[in-house]
């Protein structure tokens, strides 16, 4: 029986696309493959962490989840990169604003991703590392979206380990150096793709305000999720 390369992924080697778009959740992967590709098949299942292959405007591209938190993303998007030869992948996820003028349902790119996590840790690096998206793909996105009339924000994230915080001062001092919005994983990724020497962009939709009251209706949710897949798509 032919193995596949990873215990976590159960895809064969060449059925996975040069593109892979990596939301957390794996059922909304399933709902991307469904909805935007065609032809979608389901490539791998292994623990539910779903993943498809198909074509978009006629280009090879998957779609798999990648779980909540930078371990998670971590595993994923390694294999992704090293073993099924992966060019870029395309974090697509949410995010809580840090910042007064990031509101609810705006498309928020990841120029950069701060963290609190010791993911960095394994390069020995004398020093601390900037985890950046690709340059290509940053600006491929923002083109994308202006063409869309989609406006988005582009700057700092911070990749947290923590959701529910001990210390609830610690979003102030990230706040203060100008950190857009928190999530779990971008930073995760863009250092798999720098130690790779591939691609990774992360793009989010804020989903909740740390500083505010308004929530998102399952409605807006879904608008803001579009938005922000359109310029996925495009990638
Ligand atoms: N993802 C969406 N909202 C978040 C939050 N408030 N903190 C961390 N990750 C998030």
């Amino acid at each position: 029986m032919e193995m596949t390369p990873t215990a976590h992924n159960g895809a064969n080697k060449g059925e996975i696309a040069k593109t892979v778009l990596m939301p957390g959740d794996p059922l909304r992967a399933k709902y991307i493959a469904e909805t935007y590709l065609e032809n979608p098949v389901k490539v791998t299942s292994v623990r539910n962490m779903l993943g498809f292959t198909g074509t978009y405007k006629g280009k090879e591209l998957s779609v798999m989840g990648g779980g909540m938190g930078m371990p998670s993303m971590g595993i994923y998007s390694y294999e992704l990169y090293h073993f099924y030869d992966v060019d870029q992948i395309i974090r697509i996820g949410s995010a809580g604003a840090l910042q007064d003028h990031v509101k609810l349902m705006d498309v928020v790119i990841a120029m950069g991703a701060c963290t609190d996590s010791n993911y960095a840790y394994q390069y020995g690096l004398p020093g601390t590392f900037a985890p950046t998206a690709d340059y290509e793909l940053l600006v491929k996105a923002v083109k994308a979206a202006e063409k869309q009339g989609t406006k988005v924000v582009v700057g700092n994230v911070l990749s947290s380990d923590i959701f529910y915080h001990h210390d609830s001062g610690v979003n102030d001092k990230w706040r203060s150096m100008g950190v857009l919005a928190v999530e779990m994983e971008t930073a995760a990724l863009y250092m798999n793709a720098a130690a790779a020497g591939k691609k990774a962009l992360c793009l989010l939709t804020i989903s909740d305000l740390i500083y505010g009251e308004e929530k998102l209706s399952a409605l807006e949710r879904q608008l803001g999720f579009g938005k922000m897949m359109e310029i996925a798509l495009e990638l």
